[in-house]
């Protein structure tokens, strides 16, 4: 067994240059053994150190600069050491006498990242790749190798650490005897303090800060990035003084252009969201990224970090929002819609209330907004208004849960009387405002038959004024391709004092939606 002292748990180059002395001896990998200095791994009593002269503090081959991997090109080259480099004391097997061999550059920046894996077994592995790749130049294009699918896993779960440090790093703010600085405590999934840094000091070039984590820290004091020993949580403040300051942050700093909500979705789990300050911002910043990203357009470099209310305040109005803005689910939609600001109804809502149903509903039964209890329950027409509804979708036979249930309008309009939450009819630009999302849910719906409960709910589907006694009933083809009729709201028919009256609204309007199963 031979045994590789290692600076840290990150020294590559250590490893590179032990590992590569060992492949040109042809120590094989069962034989080859990596142990970090200070590490609980320090080999056992009878294991061979590279290290070949008792006195000498450092093993020449791993201090010996000149024998560091070089680049050439898309290959490293790896030479044998001579044996006056190697020293007086280094017995080298002649028989396993190697020549130099090529290695993939790709295979160096994989290890690079491997090293980072907080798994015991990271040397190892890399060093039976190591190993093979002399007899097998290509192995790193064979993904289905086991140890080359297990070290790009496992690069990739060291570079998702490393974005995840990027996005959830939270700094407090501290007054040492300088002023005022900034102090962050992180626990990275694996070691990527010293790789992610450079990325914080890039974002907060002209603040002091320190990031502290159980393998180390970083520091930042506006001119040089330096890194110390580990840390523990108690040496990072507790106060949340920083949070208005963050929310800032990342809402002057979310690049729109680079917006993808999956990729945000993937990255930020919604479980995290109600930990974090920025969270509050993040379904808001969505909505709102298509305008800013013309904006970032037309003013590349030089738009100032805004405050948070400026940030907030412009209404997104229709014909702003770039054409690939456009949600991808439901999902997305649903969320976006949270943060939606295009026009004021947001303010006096418990949420947006989206539709509901499956994509391949061939039937689209739109609502007018979302009542009292809509608002509260985030499901469209579960109220009085539903149950009106429901009960005719049954009497006609059409399964509501094979419909897509939505409203024109996404936020419950109302005003306060007492403690009730009365409602208010929507005014024209607020359904207009919100036919954003009415299309959108359109396009990623795309039913055959669009049924319009009301004026309002036409005005969000035609996007012009209709007088429902006109147009009732008919079929109106719409401009992409699906069908619209237009009924009355069941809200209506609950407001029609007498009996008669309302038993006579309830057969029209059952008749209609008789219509619309036929037509289906
Ligand atoms: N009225 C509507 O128009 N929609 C609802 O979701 C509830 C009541
Ligand atoms: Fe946006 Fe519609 Fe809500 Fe207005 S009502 S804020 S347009 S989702």
């Amino acid at each position: 067994m031979r045994v590789a002292t290692l600076a840290n748990e990150i020294d590559f180059d250590g490893w590179r240059k032990a590992a590569r002395a060992f492949r040109l001896e042809g120590v094989e990998p069962s034989q080859a053994r990596f142990v970090v200095a200070g590490g609980e791994d320090q080999g056992g009593l009878f294991d061979a150190p590279l290290t070949a002269h008792p006195g000498e503090s450092r093993d020449p081959v791993m201090s010996s600069e000149k024998h560091a991997f070089q680049d050439v090109g898309p290959c490293e080259q790896v030479t044998a050491p001579s044996p006056k480099e190697l020293g007086p004391g280094f017995r080298r097997d002649e028989r396993k006498k190697e020549t130099a061999f090529a290695v993939p550059k790709a295979f160096v920046d994989l290890a690079q990242a491997v090293i980072l894996h907080r798994s015991a077994d990271r040397f190892d592995l890399l060093y039976r790749l190591l190993w093979r790749l002399r007899d097998e130049p290509d192995l790193m294009k064979v993904v289905t190798d086991v140890d080359v699918a297990d070290a790009f896993e496992r690069a990739k779960n060291v570079s998702r650490a490393s974005h995840k440090m990027k996005a959830f790093v939270r700094f407090r703010e501290v007054q040492d005897d300088q002023g005022e600085a900034w102090v962050a405590w992180f626990e990275p999934a694996h070691r990527v303090l010293e790789r992610t840094a450079p990325f914080f000091m890039r974002r907060f070039t002209t603040m002091r800060w320190s990031i502290l984590t159980p393998d180390g820290c970083a520091f930042w004091d506006g001119q040089v990035l330096t890194f110390g020993p580990p840390a523990t949580r108690d040496m990072a403040p507790t106060e949340d003084e920083i949070e208005e300051f963050w929310k800032t942050y990342y809402a002057s700093t979310f690049n729109p252009a680079r917006l993808k909500t999956g990729t945000m979705q993937g990255e930020m789990p919604k479980r995290y969201w109600k930990n974090l300050p920025e969270a509050a911002l993040i379904p808001e910043l969505i909505a709102q990224a298509a305008v800013r990203e013309d904006r970032m357009v037309a003013a590349p470099a030089s738009t100032p970090n805004p405050r948070l209310a400026q940030t907030l305040s412009p209404i997104v109005r229709k014909g702003e929002v770039a054409e690939d803005y456009l949600p991808t689910s439901l999902e997305d939609l649903n969320r976006a819609v949270q943060g939606c600001r295009r026009c004021p109804l947001w303010r006096d809502a418990t949420q947006g209330v989206c539709g509901v149903g499956t994509t391949a509903a061939p039937l689209m039964i739109v609502g007018e907004q979302p009542g009292d209890q809509e608002d509260l329950a985030g499901q469209p027409f579960v109220g009085p208004a539903g149950q009106v509804l429901n009960s005719a979708l049954d009497e006609v036979g059409i399964d509501r849960d094979q419909a897509f249930v939505t409203n024109a309008v996404k936020h419950f309009k109302h005003e306060p009387r007492g403690k009730r939450r009365l409602h208010k009819t929507p005014v024209a630009g607020e359904v207009t405002a919100c036919r954003w999302w009415l299309d959108s849910e359109r396009r990623l719906v795309k039913p055959r038959l669009i049924v319009a409960l009301g004026a309002t709910a036409a005005l969000g589907v035609l996007g012009r004024k209709v007088a429902i006694g006109k147009e009732r009933g008919h079929l109106i083809a719409l401009d992409d391709g699906a069908t619209l009729m237009i009924t009355a709201h069941p809200s209506y028919l609950l407001r029609i004092p007498d009996e008669a009256g309302r038993a006579a609204e309830r057969l029209r309007f059952v008749e209609d939606l008789a219509r619309v199963r036929d037509t289906l």
